[in-house]
Order: structure tokens, then sequence, then C-alpha cells
């Protein structure tokens, strides 16, 4: 049996198991903002490296970068931020609580005192504003971005020309993005700091149509790729009025949390928009020259761009599972291997079988594995905190084994034991753990 977690079930596992802190907790915490504990930046880790590797095709070049957080007033400007990156915002003249007023349904009051008392909607830019150095005027003004892409575009000539490549190709980045939402909510799907993981393919106009129909399928194969159930993820194509000032098509990849089917990744056709604004802003010719036809142009952009903590909390929702054994509940969470924090688990069944297990689990440590060592607790204790924080296997040292040099491995999922040979536990967690076919 299982049932489907709440909000408040994921946030107090992540707390407990040591996934995800709330930041600043000791001074009241800051809302919006959050810290990644051993388990989580493990975890977040694998869902990086799976990230970057399900954008590899031996027919595609994709370049990495990492620029700079903070970028100058100039950069936001021509990206279309400064007068497009708002939200409307509405506050209520009685509470005075505040919100995003496309969030709420103002018809129907205000969700916490249920007055019908508004102030004008106000368009809020999102972005956070700061100024570089001890000069504060326009010339020093400077935005934490709201984005990662923008500094692939304004570095697109440095990329072509120091890499040597042509069109099409693209590049990913990995890096944090920073937006003053009016309303942080549900843990990490709406945050004020978050990560995100973005690639822009350059191509020409000709085939960005096409290209945006393959990364859409790319995109789509990698969720269940890492485990996700196909059954909730969906692609949304977005109607023409929701479309971001840069883009002339974009579908979603949405998944159905508890709070509804909801954006996980964004896949958008940005046309040239963003190095044609750049162009024209900085003065620098950014076309490109296509020797065939003799000709200059400025290439299209089809970018794919997922919050890393997002994706995070969608692995959460979907692997945490309420088991039912007879009388007894566990939770289990069913991470794919390739996602769990923790590989495999060595556990001596008592303290006095410390030693050999030990030795089994340092042998083992040496392949690279992210493996643990548990010896605190009753073994069903242990077997519940490995369920808990995903393990896909637990290998136990039992007395039986210093005389038959074999170990028992437990499924997380299955809950089946088999007995294996000590000396076949490398080759074993090698096959359970083989990356999945669409990485
Ligand atoms: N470069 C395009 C872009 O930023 P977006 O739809 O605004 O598009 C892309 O954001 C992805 O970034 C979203 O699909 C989501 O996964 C993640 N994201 C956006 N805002 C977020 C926030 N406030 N907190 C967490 N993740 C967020």
């Amino acid at each position: 049996m299982s049932t489907k977690p709440t909000l408040e079930d994921i946030v107090s596992l992540c707390k407990r198991r040591g996934f995800v802190f709330q930041s600043s907790e000791l001074y009241g915490g800051l809302n919006g903002v959050y810290d990644f504990g051993h388990l989580g930046v493990l975890m977040k880790n694998n869902l990086r490296s799976a990230w970057l590797k399900s954008l590899q095709a031996p027919d595609k070049t994709i370049l990495l970068f990492e620029g700079a957080l903070v970028g100058p007033q100039a950069v936001w400007q021509a990206s279309g931020h400064i007068d497009n990156f708002h939200d409307p915002m509405v506050d209520c003249l009685n509470c005075k609580k505040r919100f995003r007023a496309d969030d709420i349904d103002m018809e129907k009051g205000c969700p916490y005192c249920g007055k019908k008392e508004w102030t004008e909607v106000r368009q809020f830019n999102m972005m956070f504003k700061t100024h570089l150095g001890a000069t504060v005027d326009h010339s020093t003004a400077a935005y934490l971005r709201p984005e990662t892409a923008q500094s692939i575009f304004i570095n697109f000539k440095n990329i072509m020309s120091s890499h040597r490549v042509k069109i099409p190709f693209g590049v990913a980045q990995i890096g944090k993005a920073f937006r003053n939402e009016i309303t942080p909510k549900q843990f990490l799907f709406r945050m004020r700091e978050f990560e995100q993981m973005e690639m822009e393919w350059f191509c020409t106009a000709d085939t960005s149509n096409e290209y945006f129909k393959y990364w859409c399928e790319k995109r789509l194969s990698f969720y269940t790729a890492i485990g996700i159930n196909p059954q909730k993820i969906r692609l949304r194509s977005h109607e023409k009025t929701e479309l971001s000032h840069y883009s002339s098509q974009t579908s979603d990849v949405e998944y159905e949390y508890p709070f509804g089917w909801k954006e996980l990744e964004g896949i958008a056709d940005r046309g040239n928009f963003d190095l044609s604004q750049h162009s024209k802003y900085s003065g620098k010719d950014l076309s490109v020259h296509d020797e065939e036809k003799q000709t200059s142009y400025i290439p299209n952009v089809v970018e794919t761009s997922v919050g890393a903590d997002r994706l995070f909390l969608t692995c959460l929702f979907d692997a945490y599972t309420i088991d039912t054994l007879g009388q007894e509940e566990r939770l289990v969470l069913k991470l794919h291997p390739s996602i769990a924090p923790i590989k495999a688990a060595f556990l001596p069944l008592v303290k006095k079988l410390n030693d050999p297990m030990h030795h089994i689990y340092t042998d083992i440590l040496k392949c690279g594995y992210t493996i643990e060592f548990d010896d605190s607790g009753s073994i069903g204790k242990r077997y519940r905190r490995h369920d808990e924080i995903g393990t896909p296997f637990c290998f136990t040292y039992d007395f039986d084994s210093e005389t038959d040099h074999r170990i028992t491995v437990r499924n997380r999922d299955t809950l089946q034991q088999e007995r294996i040979s000590i000396d076949a536990i490398k080759n074993y967690i090698g096959d359970k753990l083989q990356k999945p076919a669409a990485l």
C-alpha cells in the first residue's frame, strides 16, 4: 500500500534525515531560502550529473559553462528583465498581507481575513539589485541573475571562437539564480535563491522548430530514466498569452504535485531574441557566417531549463512511499539507484562483527561508490533509516558469514533477502547500479 505524501511529510523527512534545512533557522529562518545537508548534497550531485549525462548524444556538441552570478544593469536592460521580469502584486488593506495577484482569486476576498479590500495591482520586479563598490549611482548598479542563460548569451562569441564549434551546438550550465518572489512557497518549489540547470541550443532559424521537438522528447525521456512515474509527467504547450517576453513557443514538462499539475521544466524557442538584443545594446556583432550560403545571421536558441531544487523536490514526492508490512508501516524512499544519495549500507549484525564488516566496506569504498558503514542501533532501526533515505541495498554480515564467507543483501523495494558470496559484492553493486539507458 502507498499513500500520497503531503508537503509537510517531505519537509519533515528532509529535516529529520538531514537532506534540507531552513536557512538561518537559528535566527528565525529566511523565507524562500534553504541549506542542503550531507544527504541533500549527495542527491543533488547525482541529479546534476544525471542531467549532464542526459544531454549527451554522439551527434551533438554540448559545451560546459559557469557564469558569474552578478551582472551589470546593461545586461538586464538588454535581456528585457528590467522592463519585463515582473509579477503582479496586491496587498490586503485590512490585514496587510501581500500576495501575487495571479496566485489568488481576488473576487473571493483575502485568503487570510476574507475581506475584499485590495490595493491596486502593481508590477513588482523580481530581480535583486545591488551596487558594486562604494559609489551608488546608475553606473554601479548590478543585479543577481534571475536565470543562468544570459551569461551564456553574453559570452556567445567567446565560447564559439575559443572552441571552434559550428552551429548547431549547445552550452549547458548549472548554477544559482535569484528571484525576489513575492510569496515563496511550497518548500523547494518556489524559492528566492535556487539552482537552475539550463542548456542553450544554438541553431539556424529554419531548424529551430525541429530542435524544439527534439529537445521536448529528450527532456521527457530524462524523467522516466531517473525513475519518475511516467503517469505523473506530461508536456504542456503554452498558450500565446502565457509566453515569456523572449519566447515564440514554450512547452512545460509538468509534474502532478499534491498541489496540482505544475511546471517542472520549461523548453522554449527563444528565436534570436537574446543574441539580437545583446548585439543591439552592446554594439558588438554577434552574427555568425554561413559559409555555404555566404551570408551572416544571428542564430536562434532552443532552451531547456529545469530547477535543480524543484527536481529534487519532485524526486522526493515521487519516491516517498508508505508500505504496510503485516501490522507495521514503513516509510521508504523508492529513489532510482542513480539518484539515491547512498548506494549501499554495510551493517554488521552486532558490534562484535564490526571488524570484518569494516574491512569489506573499506574494500568496496575503493570502487568509488557512495556507501555507508552503519553499526548504530538495532538492525531493524538501521534498515528503517536506510529505507527512509532511499538506500537501495543493505548488506548484513552475521555470524554465519564468519564461516560461509557469504553475506545477506536486502533489497529496499522488494524486501527480498539473498545470500551472496562476499567476493561477489562488487559485481552485484556494479550490475544493480548500471546507469539507465537514456542517460
Ligand atoms: N531561462 C528560462 C527560465 O528561467 P523559468 O520558467 O522562469 O525559465 C525555469 O524557469 C525553471 O527554473 C522552472 O521550470 C523551475 O524548474 C525553475 N524555477 C524557476 N523559478 C523558481 C523558483 N522561484 N524556485 C525554484 N525553482 C524555480
